[in-house]
């Protein structure tokens, strides 16, 4: 059981099925240093399963407070709007967020973007097995929306963060996040907040006035002041006490 109460042993077992000597295996590779969600080819995320394996980072179980601060602050958004809302999800991955926004809103529509097609392929798997119509483009930052589609009320992310000493816990250190695809765990060329600086800027540019919500996760609060300076406007929510989300506008 690890700090977010996730029992990845749990996940073998139910991998295994009745198969004692299955489980017997799966539990020596999980030994060997391999993920377990990748070894049971699942996750489980606010109680749904989605498939995990190589193409994709595995999502973080506290990640389900940002889904927390999307909902709250979605909801609100939508009342004022006074219409359901679009929402957009960057970095994707397996789509483990936009499907669980889309399962608890159905009326709004749900678009991701991701840099890496392997695990937009998976998402689009995920998406099927859900049964919900999500919009999945491949896209470099936000290049990959299509200049004739209307901004997103909201867009959230839990873009790549940190560095090797930024850890949720013990269970998932270096090794475990470096086992994922590269570009997905930590951000590339250093830098702890160098996917977020450059996601800001570019959403500036484009003149968006969706709301922006992002996860910075475990990093101290300067960092993160200085990452989220050209946002016009901005507040530090704390779903967590040592997890912090910025939402804000551009
Ligand atoms: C921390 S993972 C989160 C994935 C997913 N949201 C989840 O929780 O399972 C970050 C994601 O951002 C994507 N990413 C990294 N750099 C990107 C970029 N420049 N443009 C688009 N996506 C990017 C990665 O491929 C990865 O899927």
């Amino acid at each position: 059981m690890n700090s977010a109460g996730v029992d990845h042993d749990r996940l073998l077992a139910l991998a295994a099925g009745a198969d004692g000597a299955r489980l017997a295996q799966l539990r020596q590779r999980v030994a060997a240093g391999e993920p377990a969600p990748y070894v049971a080819g699942f996750l489980e995320f606010r109680g749904r399963r989605f498939a995990s394996d190589r193409r994709a980072y595995i999502t973080d179980p506290e990640a389900s407070h940002l889904i927390d601060t999307v909902n709250a602050q979605g909801r609100r958004l939508e009342a004022e709007l006074g219409r359901p809302l679009r929402v957009l999800e960057f970095g994707v991955g397996a789509g483990t967020l936009a499907i669980t926004l889309k399962l608890e809103n159905p009326q709004w529509s749900l678009g991701g973007l991701d840099i890496d097609p392997p695990a937009l392929e998976l998402g689009r798997e995920n998406a099927r097995a859900h049964d919900v119509a999500i919009e999945l483009l491949e896209s470099d930052y936000l290049s990959g929306w299509p200049a004739s589609a209307p901004a997103p009320d909201l867009m959230f992310a839990d873009p790549p963060w940190g560095d090797a000493e930024d850890l949720y816990d013990e269970v998932r250190d270096e090794a475990w996040y470096r086992q994922m695809p590269e570009r997905s765990a930590f951000p590339t060329g250093g830098g702890r907040t160098t996917i977020h600086d450059e996601l800001i800027r570019r959403f500036a540019a484009l003149r968006w006035t969706s709301l922006l919500i992002l996860n910075y996760g475990i990093l101290p609060r300067e960092l993160i002041e200085r990452s989220v300076a050209p946002l016009s406007r901005w507040q530090m929510l704390h779903p967590r006490p040592d997890i912090s989300v910025v939402a804000g506008y551009a």
